[in-house]
């Protein structure tokens, strides 16, 4: 029994999606669960390191916990978006995915200058939306140093390479 086997029996495997031989952990079952998701931002709160001006989200699940982690943290939160969604003028990073290729961006005047961040999303697989999103935190000017996630799938890689980027990592479950 380790310290968050309650939240890994929430999540789900479902095999051969969105491409055979992917193993999906979807964290939809934790979302439905009543309190799946307080216990989930609860330790990640715990787990940061303040002081924090901006949680970072990248969409969409990541919304769900940047937003609810803002509250409890007094901390804004900052909108990382598949590009073409935002209205404003926006900068943007292209990265791989374990299964495509994509595109994020934030307003290219989200951040005031030296503002801290912390990035937050449901899941790290190959660290190649992370890393992103951290390429693009920095170029605004925002100082981002922890990242924070509920699932971390190590057997990818991701984590070590943001690790790599100088930045902490924290998952609460692998
Ligand atoms: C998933 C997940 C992470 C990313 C992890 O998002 O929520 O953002 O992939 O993969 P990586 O570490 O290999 O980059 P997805 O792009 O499927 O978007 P969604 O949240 O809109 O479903
Ligand atoms: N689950 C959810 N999102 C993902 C996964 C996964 O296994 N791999 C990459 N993004």
């Amino acid at each position: 029994m380790s310290a968050n086997d309650d939240l890994k029996a929430l999540i789900r495997t479902i095999p051969n999606f969105p491409r055979p031989g992917i193993q999906f952990r979807d964290i939809t079952t934790l979302l439905l669960d009543p309190s799946g998701m307080a216990r989930t931002v609860e330790r990640m709160a715990s787990a940061t390191q303040g002081p924090i001006d901006l949680i970072a989200g990248i969409e969409a699940r990541g919304f769900l916990f940047a937003a609810a982690l803002a509250v409890p943290l007094n901390a804004g939160v900052l909108l990382i978006r598949k590009d073409g969604k935002l209205p404003g003028a926006t900068i943007a990073e292209d990265y791989a995915l374990e299964y495509g290729q994509d595109r994020i961006a934030i307003h290219e005047d989200a951040l005031v200058p030296g503002a801290r961040v912390m990035l937050v999303d449901d899941l790290i697989a190959t660290g190649g939306t992370a890393r992103a999103a951290i390429r693009l935190i920095r170029k605004a000017g925002g100082v981002v140093n922890q990242a924070q996630f509920l699932v971390d799938l190590p057997d990818l890689g991701g984590a070590d390479k943001l690790r790599s980027d100088g930045v902490t990592v924290d998952a609460l479950v692998a």
